[in-house]
């Protein structure tokens, strides 16, 4: 007969064993399971993306990756010099798209100022990614 205490047992074990399990899902996923996402679908056929933070690490890198599958790309950072020089570094590289830069600070930003300053550059375009990338 089972007791109580045998119920607590393969609760325990069944728990144990769930988590050894999903251990091991989440460990091979990236590698066997997950396929690569068709973004372009994603972004519904829409051929803009935005990257912000995308002069240094990880934003410029989401860019780079954008490029490489082909979308044109708004690069946003504080920066102008640095925008210049990683639109030329990337343009170099992926000649078949089109690159736009908006120098802009998103400290304190404002709603008048998005408007100045960023939707002139994005209004007209279609936009199918928002890479939002930066500081804390
Ligand atoms: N979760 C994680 O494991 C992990 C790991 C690494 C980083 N992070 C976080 O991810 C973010 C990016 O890291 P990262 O290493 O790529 O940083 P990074 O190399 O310092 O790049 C930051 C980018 O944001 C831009 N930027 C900074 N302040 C800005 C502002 N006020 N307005 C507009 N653009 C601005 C910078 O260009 P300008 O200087 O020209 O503006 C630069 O392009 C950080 O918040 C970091 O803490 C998370």
């Amino acid at each position: 007969m089972i007791g109580i205490l045998d119920v607590f047992a393969y609760l325990a074990l069944s728990y144990i064993l769930y988590r050894f399990i999903r251990g091991i899902y989440i460990i091979i996923y990236p590698y066997l399971i997950a396929r690569p996402k068709n973004l372009h679908k994603l972004a519904g056929g829409a051929k803009w993306a935005i990257v912000t933070g995308s002069t240094d690490g990880i934003g410029k890198e989401y860019a780079i990756q954008l490029a490489q599958k082909g979308f044109n790309l708004i690069l946003i950072s504080r920066t102008q010099s640095k925008l210049d020089s990683v639109k030329a570094e990337i343009i170099e590289e992926f000649k078949n798209i089109e690159i736009e830069t908006i120098a802009y600070n998103f400290t304190n930003a404002n709603l008048s100022d998005y408007k100045k300053e960023i939707l002139p550059m994005i209004e007209k375009k279609e936009i199918g990614i928002l890479g939002k990338i930066f500081f804390a």
